[in-house]
């Protein structure tokens, strides 16, 4: 089925998956309305990253993210987790994957002069503007409050009401990336981190600790400190960079084999991959027919 048939199909029923097999089930549609219909105690682990406010633009769907205000952006992301908090199992975790937005920085444009995607044309992005990425709105352009050139905040406003929400808010990882996009700016550090925000449902939860140990000067095992170093990791045709060593960490750190993974931001599909590749149950969504249909080109003669 082509991209756009898919999305023809979705709107009119959300729930329809794209792949539905017993290991895998692929859905094309708004993330949230997806995340209602699932079952409650379900998902060991989300495993995540929104399209940050105001970068990126894929669709001219209302329902995509980033595109919004700002209080909306906030608003959005609230309620899909506090909806996934119920469908996570007691000792499940949810690990969102984001940067903030500096207000006033107006239309992203320039993320194609990076890395590979010079050299690779096949890297070229699916966005909706006239170089293909980028956002096309000017949502980050101007706020009522928050005065141009300070960050907007936007991890902390979403972490502090999933927290007054029922979340356990357990650890800010910090990913920094070696080789970071280059900024014209000289009055500032340059961004180099993202954050990965790490909630869970209850104070004891699935966290397979061998995973984040490293041997300490003693050469006793010591648990890894907080900023994990990882280059990001360009996927052809998509504008996600999470480097999956680092996802799979993650994945491998808080499930077990046969646990039911969730991505409601599926992009280039990397959680599926690692989910499969581990032996996983993976439930992912996007609001982008294409994306999904690559994904399930993939899985196109395997047995899962
Ligand atoms: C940063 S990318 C996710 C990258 C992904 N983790 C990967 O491995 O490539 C964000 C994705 O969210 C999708 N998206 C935006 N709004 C959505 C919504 N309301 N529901 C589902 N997907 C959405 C976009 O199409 C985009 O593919």
């Amino acid at each position: 089925m082509k991209g756009n048939e898919m999305a023809k199909y979705a709107k009119l029923d959300p729930i329809y998956p794209m792949y539905d097999s017993e290991k895998v089930k692929l859905y094309v549609g708004n993330s949230l309305d997806i995340v209602k219909r699932l079952p409650s105690n379900l998902i060991q682990s989300v495993i995540t990253s929104p399209t940050y406010w105001g970068k990126r633009q894929f669709t001219n769907d209302e329902a995509e993210f980033g595109t919004e205000k700002l209080e909306d952006y906030v608003k959005r992301n609230v309620e899909l987790y506090v909806t996934v908090l119920e469908k996570l199992k007691d000792d499940g975790s949810l690990f969102i994957i984001i940067q903030d937005t500096y207000m006033g920085s107006g239309v992203s444009r320039t993320h194609h002069n990076h890395w590979d995607h010079n050299k690779d044309p096949s890297y070229k992005r699916e966005g909706i503007d006239s170089s293909s990425q980028g956002n096309k709105t000017s949502v980050t352009a101007h706020h009522q409050i928050i005065k141009n050139k300070s960050l907007s905040g936007i991890p902390y406003r979403i972490a502090l009401q999933l927290v007054d929400k029922g979340y356990i808010w357990r650890e800010q990882i910090i990913w920094e990336k070696p080789n970071p996009m280059p900024e014209n700016v000289n009055d500032r550090l340059r961004q180099s981190a993202e954050l990965i925000l790490h909630f869970t449902k209850s104070g004891k939860y699935k966290f397979h600790k061998e995973f984040f140990s490293v041997k300490g000067q003693s050469g006793k095992e010591r648990m890894e400190n907080q900023v994990l170093i990882y280059p990001p990791e360009p996927k052809k045709g998509h504008t996600a960079t999470f480097p999956s060593k680092l996802v799979k960490k993650l994945l491998l750190g808080t499930t077990d084999e046969g646990d039911t993974v969730f991505e409601p931001f599926l992009g280039s599909g990397t959680m599926m991959d690692l989910s499969i590749e581990y032996n996983r149950k993976f439930i992912g969504c996007d609001i982008n027919p294409n994306f999904v249909e690559k994904c399930i080109s993939r899985l196109k003669g395997r047995l899962l």
